[in-house]
């Protein structure tokens, strides 16, 4: 703690949906904790007029109307500061300049539109705001291919270093994400059997409840696969399949995920049409079809879900398919990596133990966070027949009295300046490379999206894209697990 330089964390976006909801609450969180020190400075900016007290107040209720407990904000308030700023007008920018004291490290946050990057850097230059301590941490979406993901990493690189921008993923801050890091290098156990002689398959599933709400507007222009594949889901695949790396240090880790990015077979023109399948959801009891969302046109042919499988080309890897899939308005929440093993060479037992995918491991990031080994056990009793039980971690019961949320830790690791859980440029950029020809293939070749019903698992297409393998989508409803 001692160790953290003095902070101006100056954060644009500071009456957004974002600020509201996750990043003052994780800040406020923090505080709570003790470790956000009392000398950091929380500079909140947007183009509404205003002063500290005024947001103060605005903030206070927009957080306690979400339920959050109130009682440090009195202390909290005394760290949080206003300065309005409309990103256009230089003379905001020297307001600013003039609330920042120099010897301070500065952390910009840019929880805006992806638009307005360019003019937060150049504002930010142009008036001296940007020290070579400085740090600048970016939401997604970082472009919308790869050549405007390109042109923003460089109007962001014309003004920071790469060891000063901290692009956020907020899936690399949850629990279960790091535990992945955790059990493959922390344990011998794993590692003979994390490889293509004994992983069948691997499966990753983020599948929401929620349709797209209020975001019409920006998710027809984006659809699931830009919105979370290019992302979170690749994140994840990235995480299962690299090397070990030689440290935890930022780039010995990057390294090693952008090499497994670097090593997925391209999906490119017919194969795109047999490799994925894209969805949309109808009207449900739970909202209205996805083509009569506000902000939606009334023919797009834009996911809210998407399936594919992947293939990563290396010696670890080659053989084994990697299905990724996630979408809106679906059966459940839940988001999992499952890893299924292959089935044993013969059975003994009279109790068949090939074909119901025995073994697996399974690392649930949602609706709570577990890793559990499915086994093959005797059934008590009479004879020898088996049957498959469940070996259950649940990290809510485990150490910590409290657990922290991905962006209190996200933001924990920007203020100490640890770049780990953060994309790297490349990394970004490779997940495009890999995207981009997917995205190709659909216009070119018109892949349609397909309806589902809404609070399905999506469209059928999907089912049979796994059965031509001879396997089914984990939903987390198998039979065992519904008795833990
Ligand atoms: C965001 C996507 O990055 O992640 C949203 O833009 C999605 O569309 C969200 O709903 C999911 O995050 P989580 O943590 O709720 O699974």
């Amino acid at each position: 703690m001692n160790a953290l330089p003095d902070i101006d964390f100056i954060l644009f976006g500071g009456t957004g949906d974002l600020t509201v909801r996750k990043l003052l609450p994780a800040l406020y969180r923090l505080y709570g904790q003790g470790l956000l020190p009392a000398s950091t400075r929380i500079i909140a900016s947007a183009r509404t007029g205003g002063d500290d007290d005024a947001y103060r107040t605005r903030m206070r209720s927009a957080l306690e109307s979400r339920g959050l407990p109130l009682q440090d904000w009195d202390g909290f308030e005394q760290q949080l500061c206003y300065q309005p700023l409309d990103v256009h007008q230089p003379d905001d920018f020297r307001a600013l300049a003039h609330r920042l004291e120099p010897e301070r490290t500065r952390v910009f946050y840019l929880s805006t539109a992806p638009a307005l990057f360019s003019p937060i850097c150049k504002g930010l230059h142009h008036n001296g705001l940007i020290l070579p301590d400085s740090r600048i941490a970016v939401e997604k979406p970082l472009g919308h291919d790869l050549a405007s993901s390109q042109a923003t990493n460089d109007d962001i690189g014309r003004y920071f270093q790469e060891a000063q921008i901290y692009r956020v993923d907020h899936y690399l801050g949850k629990e279960a994400v790091q535990n992945l890091l955790a059990l493959r290098f922390g344990n011998a156990l794993l590692e003979p059997l994390w490889r293509r002689e004994w992983v069948r398959d691997v499966q990753i599933t983020v599948a929401e409840q929620e349709g797209i709400g209020s975001r019409g507007e920006f998710y027809d222009h984006t659809g699931a696969l830009r919105d979370m594949v290019q992302s979170h889901l690749l994140q994840m695949l990235s995480i299962i399949a690299m090397e070990p790396p030689p440290s935890t240090r930022a780039d010995a880790v990057r390294d090693e995920k952008l090499k497994a990015l670097a090593a997925l077979e391209p999906l490119r023109g017919e194969d795109v049409l047999t490799h994925t399948v894209r969805g949309q959801y109808l009207a449900s009891p739970a909202g209205p079809a996805y083509r009569a969302e506000a902000g939606v046109h009334a023919s797009s042919q834009v996911e809210s879900y998407v399936a594919l499988t992947a293939r990563i080309n290396n010696w670890r890897w080659a053989g084994v398919p990697f299905f990724l899939r996630t979408g809106k308005r679906m059966h459940r929440r839940l988001a999992e990596i499952v890893i299924s093993f292959r089935d044993v060479p013969t059975s003994i037992f009279d109790t068949p133990v090939a074909g119901i995918q025995a073994n697996r491991m399974v690392i649930r990031m949602q609706p709570q966070e577990t890793m559990t080994l499915h086994l093959m056990a005797k059934t008590p009793g009479e004879g020898m027949r088996l049957q498959p039980v469940a070996l259950n971690l649940d990290f809510s019961k485990t150490s910590q009295p409290r657990r922290m949320d991905a962006y209190e830790r996200l933001l924990g690791d920007l203020l100490k300046g640890n770049l780990t859980l953060f994309v790297r440029r490349d990394e970004q950029e490779a997940a495009w490379r890999w995207i981009e020809p997917i995205l190709q293939a659909w216009t070119t070749l018109g892949q349609p999206a397909q309806p589902y019903a809404g609070g399905s698992w999506g469209p059928a297409a999907a089912e049979a894209m796994l059965a031509r393998h001879g396997l089914y989508w984990h939903t987390g409803l198998d039979p065992e697990e519904q008795t833990q």
